[in-house]
């Protein structure tokens, strides 16, 4: 019997910290995203205490783009997080939450001009994708750190789609380039510098880790050398990856905080960086096994193969649509029972992708079951639509013994709010 976290059995009961499944689609309804509070401190210590005593000049910011719910940021800022931010939207949010704006490094793509202004308005650090923001950037003022993301030309990710860097990626400077933006920088008067790369996601091997960092190290070696400036930070991005299947091994964070800073520490004393920030992003390995998505089970058909209809759907989590992504799925009220009649999980929308779980071996299904949709608070409802005219879902947040609404689930209405003429 696999039962990943947040998940747990008290009473007998399958249940999220002190509340049991039934309970919560009880009283909240389902669909329904439920986050556990503990669960993301934890990982955030977990992580923050493998790396800070090896090397502590460490800084974390949280990648908010893996769940952006105000009372989740809020969760990690508590903790000490910093804030990557992607776009206005992102840098709205953490000035809403009271970040200051010394902890937060916006790292966009493809920029508009409208967003580097926001950018240079709100950040003091500024990672551009590209040397021809350089020019752009200025003309809203010199940022107070200035860093470039760089693509290292090796990258790796969970699937393809996941992959940020290499030959193929749109993301960053090549690292063949890098020189030239920093001389760039330099000559325009910049005088506080970072860099940074994000080289995929989900990973789940510690070396590769420290691979990245040894050739980011090496290139920032060379341009300090080079160009006698100073580096504040040096960002190796985010990409720790959390088991999906049942199979797989958690990321062994503690090894991967020991290479990662015995390499940092080498090239730092190698190339006389001095006592250089070493910063992490991560988004999923804070969020991403904290959240269940909770759906009911509405109707079973028998056709040539057999499906089980329930309220969440693609619009819900689209990862599985996406990515064909594995979520565990646990029968709230069969957990027990033997997982061993293969079914497909289906939602209502009219789309053959709409598939949660194809033919996957579950306890027997029937109407009114209760299924948690495990590891779905990354990219879970950060990445949910409306697509087929279905209404967001609610999300709840756990804290030991208290369960607080923390989004409405939206109404019909909402869908048709901003059209015009209105309805
Ligand atoms: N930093 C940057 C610049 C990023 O673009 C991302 C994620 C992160 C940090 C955080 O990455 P993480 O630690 O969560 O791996 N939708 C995909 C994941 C896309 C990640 C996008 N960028 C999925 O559902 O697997």
């Amino acid at each position: 019997m696999y039962i990943p976290p947040p998940l747990s059995v008290r009473r007998n009961k399958l249940s999220i910290e002190n509340f049991s499944v039934e309970s919560l689609a009880q009283r909240f309804g389902t669909p329904i995203y439920v986050y556990s509070e503990n669960r993301i401190r934890e990982n955030f210590q977990r992580l923050k205490n493998a790396f800070q005593k090896y090397y502590p000049n460490f800084e974390i910011l949280y990648a908010v783009k893996a769940n952006n719910n105000p009372a989740i940021a809020k969760i990690l800022a508590d903790e000490g997080s910093g804030m990557d931010v992607c776009n206005p939207a992102e840098i709205w949010l953490s000035r809403h939450l009271g970040m200051p704006k010394s902890k937060t490094l916006y790292t966009g793509n493809y920029c508009t001009d409208e967003e580097l202004a926001y950018g240079a308005k709100y950040c003091d650090r500024i990672n551009l994708d590209d040397i021809a923001l350089l020019p752009r950037l200025l003309k809203f003022g010199k940022p107070k750190v200035l860093s470039f993301r760089i693509n290292p030309k090796i990258g790796k990710g969970s699937v393809k789609t996941n992959v940020f860097a290499g030959p193929e990626a749109k993301f960053g400077i090549p690292i063949e380039k890098a020189m030239q933006a920093y001389a760039a920088a330099k000559k325009a008067g910049i005088k506080r510098f970072g860099m940074h790369m994000m080289t995929g996601s989900c990973v789940l091997e510690p070396d590769y880790f420290e691979k990245i960092t040894g050739i980011l190290l090496d290139e920032a070696g060379r341009i300090a050398r080079r160009l006698k400036i100073k580096f504040e930070f040096i960002d190796i991005g985010g990409g720790f990856g959390i088991p999906y299947r049942p199979e797989e091994k958690p990321l062994d964070i503690e090894k991967t905080a020991q290479l990662v800073t015995k390499i940092f520490r080498e090239k730092c004393h190698q190339f006389k960086l001095g006592n250089v920030t070493l910063m992490v992003e991560p988004g999923r390995y804070f969020v991403g096994d904290a959240g269940v998505l909770i759906g009911t089970v509405h109707m079973i058909k028998e056709s040539y193969q057999r499906f089980a209809g329930v309220d969440v759907t693609i619009n819900h989590l689209v990862r599985p649509k996406m990515y064909g992504a594995y979520h565990h799925i646990v029968v709230a009220n069969k957990f027990r029972k033997p997982a061993k009649y293969p079914i497909n999980i289906c939602g209502s929308i009219c789309d053959s992708g709409d598939i949660l779980a194809k033919v996957r071996p579950l306890p027997k299904l029937a109407r009114g079951d209760l299924l948690a949709i495990c590891n779905a608070g990354a990219y879970g409802f950060s990445m949910s639509s409306q697509y087929n005219s279905r209404p967001r879902a609610r999300e709840v947040l756990i804290n030991d013994s208290r369960a607080t609404i923390i989004r409405e689930a939206e109404k019909i209405e909402d869908l048709f709010l901003r059209c015009k003429p209105t309805l």
